[in-house]
């Protein structure tokens, strides 16, 4: 008989060998903050990293130094706020998560981080852009609808965009969409898959949950679409102006790399929803879209249609379009004025 281990570890090492990349370089910047830390510690324990690199304005060195000493086989590094520091830091990165920058109190929007935000993403996206122009960049820092398409921007005019590679961070919306639709049903929420698309901020997130089989009515539905709309204000109002969902942030944006990992390691039929340069509504001002994709070793693979859906799920994506165009231009609109 083999040991849970010894199957556990048998089935990695083949994974691995089947694998096109052994050595995952994962960078972190804004790796000391609220998010920044327990993404960083998950990191740490997933076998397919293999260097962690943390980079923040304040105490990288220090949280490098803790999740350095876990007994896991990873490199674990801090860099200093410098140049030379960031260079280095994203230098040779396979994935690059950004979850710098300020989060909401109670009151605000996440359009509200914006003046704050955008200017911190284009400085990182532009260091990015010079020192690791081929990894793949997932964009935590809200308002996620407007700092994508700043990303965007900052590589285009540096020539090195590739959108394939540039994804919105929206995985924690179907983490909350598929938890709160197992505490109405009484269901195993590891078993819930409840697509949402569009982006990723109130009336732009769309919860499909007729795809999923469900029939919800009246104010029961309309309830648990408000609540997967506003679960991020659910979470700012209980932390009393202590900021914004840090925890469940941290697990949702390692599943999306780890994802991304696996899919980079071979592994088929990866889907995770993110919000990403899309086709689907590009004719209603939506360059970038949520909804599923398909990962490759090239990053998108194929960006799944909305599919079918019921009236009531049309009408909200109508107004999520709507919102979502404005949040778009407003990104690409910065980038023109403050290059
Ligand atoms: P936080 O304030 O706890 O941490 C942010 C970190 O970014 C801090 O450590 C800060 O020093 C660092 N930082 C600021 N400017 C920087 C720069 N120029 N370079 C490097 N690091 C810099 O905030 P948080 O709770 O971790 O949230 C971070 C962001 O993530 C917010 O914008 C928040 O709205 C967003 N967020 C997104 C999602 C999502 O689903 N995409 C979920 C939760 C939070
Ligand atoms: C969330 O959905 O929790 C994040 O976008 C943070 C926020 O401001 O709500």
């Amino acid at each position: 008989m083999f040991s849970a281990r010894q199957v556990f570890g048998a089935v990695q090492r083949r994974s691995f060998s089947a694998s096109s990349r052994q050595a995952s370089k994962v960078t972190v910047l804004g790796a000391a903050g609220g998010i920044g830390q327990p993404l960083s510690l998950l990191l740490k324990l997933n076998p397919r990293v293999t260097q962690l690199a943390l980079y923040d304005i304040r105490l990288a060195p220090g949280v490098a130094a803790d999740i350095g000493h876990i007994n896991t086989k990873s490199e674990v590094r801090g860099y200093d706020p410098t140049p030379s520091g960031l260079a280095e830091c994203l230098s040779g990165s396979e994935i690059v998560l950004i979850p710098a920058g300020v989060p909401r109190k109670p009151g605000m929007t996440r359009d509200d981080l914006f003046n704050t935000n955008a200017s911190i993403v284009r400085d990182l996206a532009k260091a990015a852009a010079e020192h690791a122009p081929e990894a793949n960049i997932l964009i935590i820092s809200n308002p996620v609808n407007s700092t994508v398409p700043i990303t965007a921007e900052v590589f285009k005019a540096r020539g090195v965009y590739n959108p394939k590679r540039l994804f919105g961070v929206t995985t924690l919306d179907v983490v909350r969409a598929s938890r709160f639709i197992s505490q109405l049903r009484g269901t195993d929420p590891a078993n819930e898959n409840i697509t949402v698309v569009g982006g990723h901020s109130g009336a732009t997130i769309v919860p499909l949950l007729s795809q999923s089989g469900y029939e919800l009515k009246g104010d029961e539905l309309a309830e648990y679409v408000h609540r997967v709309q506003f679960g991020g204000d659910e979470v700012v109002q209980a932390k009393g102006g202590a900021g914004s969902a840090t925890l469940s942030m941290a697990m949702a944006g390692a599943r999306f790399a780890e994802s991304l990992l696996k899919a980079a390691q071979g592994q088929k039929n990866v889907i995770e929803p993110t919000f990403v340069q899309s086709p689907l509504y590009a004719d209603k001002g939506c360059e970038f879209f949520a909804s599923n994709v398909e990962l490759g070793p090239n990053g998108v693979e194929k960006i799944h249609p909305v599919g079918k859906i019921t009236e009531y799920e049309q009408s909200l994506l109508d107004v999520c379009l709507g919102d979502l165009s404005k949040n778009i231009a407003k990104g690409v609109e910065f980038v023109k004025q403050n290059p």
